[in-house]
């Protein structure tokens, strides 16, 4: 029986723990030894690497984060620390590698590859949504829905009493989560990295909603923005005469029971993962796009920052 180990690297999201279930199940069905990489990379490192069944993977489907942690290892960047990783995966005969996490973790097991020749697929995971050539990364859907819920929440509040709300999202440079969560929650004004922005354009119409009855307003603002949230909410006080909150969102994003979707997702990523390992690709992502699931190169997925939906901008244009 050959082996094959899975590891989570960077920000952890809701779905890798499917993604594990499936991962142990799909490989004893496939005849290969499950391994479990504990703490991303630094596991590697440490020797952090344990066989594992089917009851390590039992009652984790619908918990949040992950059951064999994450890392954003700074140590695997350093050749000495990588070396001792290749001799701690070859003492335990690993030859494949499954990795989930974003294009910094991919980056790192690029230049692994390069050194060991242990052949590894990634799996696009990040709530950020920001990996280039796929269009789904595992953990957007549910972060989605965490936003959603927190929305319809400080509503109710924002409704009651006459209030501006400042909504921050994550999602670093890329405003997707931003963007998908104004178009889906009607916000009256959505911030983000992407597109340049005048306030000031705004002045007129605000105060004129106001003068005809408008009694709150929800502003969903990305964190990548160049204005910090709390500028934006003393503009609402400032210039729209409206009392204004900020909520920072934050870690509440990346938390929470996966949703059906990134269930589901997370079944097809590491059955399609796995099945191109057995098929003998060395070094590639899993990407899923409109056509289907694709594999690409890591200097694809890696070399180009991903650009938000066209259409989806355009819905921004004033
Ligand atoms: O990349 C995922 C992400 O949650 C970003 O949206 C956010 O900017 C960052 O990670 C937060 O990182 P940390 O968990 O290290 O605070």
């Amino acid at each position: 029986m050959n082996n094959i180990a899975i590891l989570c690297s960077g920000g952890d999201v809701s779905g890798m723990n499917p993604a594990l279930k499936h991962f142990v199940e799909y490989a004893l069905e496939k005849n290969l030894n499950p391994y479990f990489v504990y703490d991303g990379y630094e596991g590697l490192i440490d020797n952090n690497i344990k066989l594992t069944s089917y009851c390590d993977v039992a009652g984790i489907i619908n918990r949040g984060g992950t059951k064999i942690g994450s890392a954003r290892s700074q140590r695997f960047m350093l050749q000495e620390h990588r070396k001792i990783a290749k001799q701690n995966l070859e003492a335990l005969n690993i030859e494949m590698l499954v990795v989930l996490g974003g294009d910094g973790s991919f980056r790192g097991l690029d230049v692994f590859y390069k050194e060991t020749g242990i052949k590894f697929c990634g799996i696009p995971a990040t709530i950020d949504n920001d990996i280039n050539g796929t269009d789904y990364s595992l953990g957007v859907d549910t972060a989605l829905n965490i936003i959603k819920t927190s929305i319809d929440a400080i509503r109710d509040t924002a409704s009651s009493f006459k209030r501006a709300f400042v909504i921050e999202t994550m999602g670093r440079d890329c405003g997707y989560l931003a963007l998908v969560s104004h178009l889906t929650s009607g916000s009256e004004l959505c911030l983000i990295p992407e597109k340049e922005y005048d306030l000031k354009s705004y002045e007129e119409s605000f105060k004129e909603q106001i003068k005809n009855g408008r009694k709150y307003f929800i502003a969903i603002v990305s964190e990548g923005i160049k204005q910090d949230s709390k500028e934006i909410a003393k503009w609402f006080e400032d210039k729209i005469g409206m009392e204004s909150r900020v909520s920072v969102l934050g870690h509440i994003q990346r938390g929470g029971n996966p949703t059906i979707y990134d269930r589901l997702m997370a079944y097809k990523f590491v059955t399609k993962a796995v099945d191109g390992l057995l098929q003998g690709r060395d070094e590639s992502v899993i990407c899923y796009a409109k056509s289907g699931f694709e594999f690409k190169s890591i200097e694809e997925v890696t070399s180009k920052t991903k650009e938000l939906d066209t259409e989806m901008l355009s819905y921004l244009e004033k």
